[in-house]
């Protein structure tokens, strides 16, 4: 007999964002097959994946065709080096890439992709360019600085963490990290400038405000200006933040900041790991940006680039930021940075054939049916007293459990009101995680309307059971 994997596990693996005294309690699930949008385990149990395998899956799992394009490119290489090399998918990719991001929008065109291997390196890529494109330009001084949007999460890298500090996990190596500024999220059912008393409806749809969170951001970008040290790029999930909650921002508001980011003369992240290839709707862009029609200096993209098979990420830029690091070799502009694997023909190969599968017309108007359902049937989690808030965009849902509703009293993180639900949920057949409070619903585009149904009613049932009905 072949020693059992879940053994194997609690003796030798550290899992990531887990609290390890909590994992070796009880036996791990083993997932070792899926299909679609069907998860099996060793035990011979079957479970929805609710998550998109921590939001990367696209269009399911074992794809024919994804499976395909991976076998070819097997029986051709596996890897080779962009360190002094091409590789035939990775050029297609980039130039698909860029296509892609050539939606109609303000801002400038996006002409070059660097390639890595996950979300956290393609924002470290686009910070270090950023940083060094902002003192090419405008001389080594006064130091580049950033700005980002409180409470979000750009990846475990140093510099990603730098621009996405969270007490709460990075605060055992603030050290480490760079100095940079953060304004406050557009998060309208906590947001302090909110007068509305709650209501059993999205938050969006009910605030009432002046758009103090507008405000917040001149004032950021005057005390910049006055201080002489202007920033040089404003890091943002676009339509909606991930990690922090799935908070998604009320409609003008990322239209109005980054009009405002550019009259500061600082550049755009666009953060699309998570956001990137249709999660935040099936318009006709790929893209948050291009549905919010903001074109960015650098999209960062990752997660769902390979349909969610394998790690690789890229960071597109502007034809202005590769210049400025174009010269004679001794004059040592080159951008020093890159990783083993960068440019992998697999996931590359991998990633085009994601991509033809999202741009079929087919794909589209199924994305579309499973988003208009999922906005029907969310309706169904009001009745709950523990739903505070239920908000999504697109395929992305967060649904917020508070105490007490209508004081909007939040479960405190001691409690594990998410956790608890999310393992109610799995013993139901359902697989998802939950951000603190928070339980996310991430349907991959595989998903039929029946399991949608059942992803959804088993969120009911299970915060029923757990929290009350
Ligand atoms: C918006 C966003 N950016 C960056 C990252 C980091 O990506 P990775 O975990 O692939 O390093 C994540 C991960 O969840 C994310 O949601």
């Amino acid at each position: 007999m072949p020693p059992d994997p879940a053994h194997l596990d609690q003796r030798f693996v550290w899992h990531p964002f887990t609290q390890m005294q909590d994992w070796l309690r009880t036996e791990p699930i083993v997932l070792d097959r899926g299909r679609g949008s069907v998860l099996h385990d060793t035990r011979g149990r079957t479970y929805l994946d609710a998550n998109a395998s921590i939001w990367t899956n696209l269009h399911g799992h074992n794809h024919p065709l994804l499976n395909r394009a991976l076998r070819e490119q097997l029986t051709k290489v596996a890897h080779v080096s962009a360190l002094g090399f091409a590789n035939p998918p990775a050029s297609r990719l980039a130039a698909e890439l860029v296509r892609q991001s050539r939606f109609r929008g303000e801002g400038p065109r996006l002409g070059k992709v660097f390639f890595s291997d996950d979300g956290s390196t393609a924002l470290e890529a686009a910070i270090k360019l950023a940083h060094d494109y902002t003192r090419r330009t405008r001389g080594p001084r006064p130091k580049p600085r950033f700005l980002s949007l409180g409470g979000g999460y750009h990846g475990d890298t140093l510099g990603a963490v730098s621009v996405g500090y969270s007490s709460l996990f990075h605060g055992g190596y603030r050290d480490l990290v760079f100095k940079s500024d953060t304004v406050m999220a557009p998060y309208c059912y906590r947001c302090p400038y909110n007068r509305a008393r709650p209501e059993r409806a999205d938050a969006r749809t009910y605030r009432s405000c002046g758009w103090e969170c507008l405000d917040q951001v001149d004032r950021k970008l005057a005390a910049a200006q006055r201080s002489g040290r202007p920033y040089s790029a404003f890091v943002v999930e676009p339509r909606i933040q991930g990690a922090a909650g799935m908070i998604p921002q009320p409609d003008g508001w990322l239209k109005e900041t980054c009009a405002r980011v550019r009259d500061h003369g600082a550049l755009i992240i666009a953060d699309e790991v998570m956001t990137g290839f249709g999660r935040t709707g099936a318009g006709s862009s790929l893209f948050a940006c291009g549905v919010e029609g903001i074109r960015p200096d650098f999209l960062c993209l990752a997660k769902g680039l390979t349909g969610g098979y394998l790690p690789m990420a890229a960071t597109l830029t502007t034809q202005a930021v590769f210049d400025a690091f174009l010269g004679d070799y001794s004059e040592f502009k080159t951008f020093f940075h890159g990783h083993s694997f960068t440019g992998n023909p697999l996931g590359a190969a991998t990633a085009l054939a994601s991509l033809g599968l999202l741009t079929e017309p087919g794909n589209r108007r199924h994305r579309q049916r499973l988003e208009r359902a999922l906005g029907q049937e969310l309706e169904s989690l009001w009745t709950l007293p523990a739903v505070g808030d239920v908000r999504r965009v697109g395929l992305v849902t967060g649904v917020e459990l508070v105490r007490d509703w209508p004081t909007r009293t939040p479960f405190p993180l001691e409690a594990q009101a998410g956790i608890r639900v999310c393992q109610a949920m799995a013993r139901r057949g359902v697989l998802t995680r939950p951000i603190g409070n928070v339980v996310v619903l991430m349907p991959p585009y595989s998903t039929t309307l029946r399991q949608l149904k059942t992803m959804v009613t088993t969120l009911h049932d299970a915060i029923g059971e757990v929290l009350g009905g």
